[in-house]
């Protein structure tokens, strides 16, 4: 992401919260994390899953891991959980969690093929043998980036009272990656900052192959966060791999 001007990365991080109000999704991925001895949130971000964890009375061993370090500021207001800066690539444990996660389309951020090898291949080594990666990614057949563009913006209040405006603009689209920024404007006023962004939409197959090439097992694959089917026009690919 690229920070264009007056909103800080910090002010972003904040904003990121009340953008992303809890939901269905993190219900989903918060009995797979309850349920686990000990739990690797790969992208972690400002780490709410983690936090809602410990705060629910998991016992085990929590860790966050994320590369943008004005997220990490606010998930390291918890110190009951271990927060580490880095991407997914860059993981050395090894054999250490019964329960990987990637979510809110965390996955997608990896984009080339090189770095999606050496995150799955890194989240596979820091799992048990057994163990579950779970994530989702957006189903490239729903072809969502058409609604990214200043007809579908966001209005909301940030957390000092600011009234602000999210607009999305698709730049380009080659092959299966999309490049789009995102652009945080007062509401009826200037731009305060804008980030872009790439994020790729694998196919199912390709998707797969790259799981297996990486040592896991599809298990489980879902269209929805109550168990539907995945189905062509699913917005969701929701996938839970095992550590062969
Ligand atoms: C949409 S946010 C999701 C954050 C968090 N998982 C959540 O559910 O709120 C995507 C996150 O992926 C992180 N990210 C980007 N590239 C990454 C990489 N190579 N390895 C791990 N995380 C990455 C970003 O910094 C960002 O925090």
């Amino acid at each position: 992401m690229t920070n264009q001007v007056p909103y800080s990365d910090a002010q972003a991080a904040e904003l990121y919260n009340v953008l992303n109000a809890w939901g269905p999704s993190d219900d989903f991925y918060l009995s797979l994390v309850m349920a686990a001895p000990s739990v690797l949130d790969v992208g972690c971000g400002t780490g709410m899953m983690l936090h809602r964890a410990r705060a629910l009375g998991h016992q085990g061993r929590l860790l966050g891991i994320d590369p943008d370090a004005a997220a990490l500021d606010v998930a390291r207001r918890r110190d009951d959980v271990e927060w580490v800066e880095g991407t997914a690539a860059s993981m050395h444990w090894r054999q250490e969690f019964h329960q990987a996660v990637m979510m809110s389309h965390a996955f997608q951020c990896l984009v080339s093929d090189d770095d999606i090898q050496a995150s799955l291949t890194a989240i596979r080594a820091a799992l048990v043998d057994g163990g579950r990666f779970t994530f989702e990614t957006r189903n490239p057949r729903v072809r969502s980036w058409e609604r990214w563009n200043p007809d579908h913006p966001t209005d909301v209040t940030d957390a000092d009272g600011r009234q602000l405006r999210i607009i999305h603009q698709v730049e380009s689209v080659e092959g299966d990656a999309v490049t789009f920024t995102e652009t945080t404007s007062e509401l009826g006023g200037p731009a305060l900052r804008t980030d872009r962004t790439i994020l790729r939409f694998l196919d199912l197959d390709t998707l797969s192959d790259f799981l297996t090439d990486a040592g896991f097992v599809i298990e489980g694959q879902s269209g929805g966060w109550f168990g539907e089917p995945l189905e062509p026009a699913s917005r969701e690919m929701i996938i839970t791999a095992r550590a062969a």
